[in-house]
């Protein structure tokens, strides 16, 4: 399948068919995951976790027990970096006919950490179950969906700018990246804020995050970060799906900002 197609199917499935999953499968994710690579370069360690083991629970998923997660070095750009490599690994998912969510909370991390052996300088920042989709969502599932308004997105002209964020995008700007950007639109996200906005100048599309509270830790870790290695990903693939090459640099245009609205990245495309 295309990435635009395995985008527009894709959609977090907490209830699953209680069927395993044969080991052919998880065997070929976890070896896609582990030749997954991310702009910045960073290095992702990848487990596949049999939750009976490790006494691992996500209290919002049912029916399945396996769980693909990843950890890496707590620094600079690794949100962005796990972002980017994890949603590669959730559309393969997809394209082999297995179910996924995105969980960076509702999980009994301890447990999912121990399982990964996590180091002090380590991060694991997300997992997913895996599984089949069920025929019929739990209830519970239901109700998250419709409390978050998981089915729905931001207007296109809320996220998407040219020249300064006060400008639409031109008639010739859209013919030639209208697809990546509607891609980016569909994005999963936490609790799904779709923080991503984009201003393109000339053949750059720069990516900057909209912060909403509450989404930093401590310790500056920022999970909407991974929603920009998210959007980054999106764009990137379709973009060269669309046969145009792209970089993602570091260039930012330091253009007038609204408020909590910072600079992430740029993708160069041609
Ligand atoms: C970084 C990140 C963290 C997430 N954490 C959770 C989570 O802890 N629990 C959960 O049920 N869903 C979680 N989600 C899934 C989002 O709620 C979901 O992607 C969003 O509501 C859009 O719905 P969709 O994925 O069906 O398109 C997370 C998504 C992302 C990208």
């Amino acid at each position: 399948m295309k990435y635009v197609d395995l985008i527009k199917a894709r959609r977090s499935v907490r209830t699953f068919d209680k069927l395993p999953i044969d080991s052919e499968i998880t065997d070929q994710l976890l070896y896609f995951a582990e030749n997954c690579d991310n702009p910045f370069g960073k290095e992702i360690k990848w487990k596949i976790l049999d939750g009976d083991e490790f006494g691992l629970s996500a209290p919002v998923i049912v029916g399945s027990d396996i769980y693909i997660a990843g950890k890496m070095k707590m620094e600079a750009r690794a949100e962005e970096a796990f972002g980017y490599s994890f949603e590669k690994v959730v559309l393969y998912a997809k394209e082999l006919g297995i179910g996924t969510t995105w969980i960076a909370g509702t999980m009994n991390r301890p447990a999912f950490e121990i399982a990964m052996n996590v180091g002090e300088d380590e991060v694991m920042p997300c997992v997913s179950p895996l599984g089949k989709c069920a025929a019929k969502m739990s209830f519970r599932e239901s109700m998250m969906r419709s409390a978050i308004k998981a089915d729905s997105r931001l207007p296109f002209e809320e996220l998407f700018f040219e020249n300064s964020f006060g400008e639409h995008l031109k008639e010739a700007t859209l013919e030639k990246i209208k697809l990546p950007l509607e891609m980016v639109r569909l994005a999963p996200s936490a609790v799904n804020r779709q923080p991503w906005r984009i201003v393109v100048i000339g053949n750059k599309a720069h990516f900057y995050e909209k912060k909403s509270k509450g989404f930093v830790d401590r310790d500056g870790w920022d999970i909407q970060k991974i929603d920009m290695g998210i959007a980054l990903c999106h764009f990137d693939l379709v973009a060269t799906e669309m046969g145009l090459k792209t970089s993602i640099i570091d260039d930012n245009p330091f253009i007038s900002t609204p408020e909590d609205t910072v600079y992430c990245a740029t993708i160069v495309f041609d």
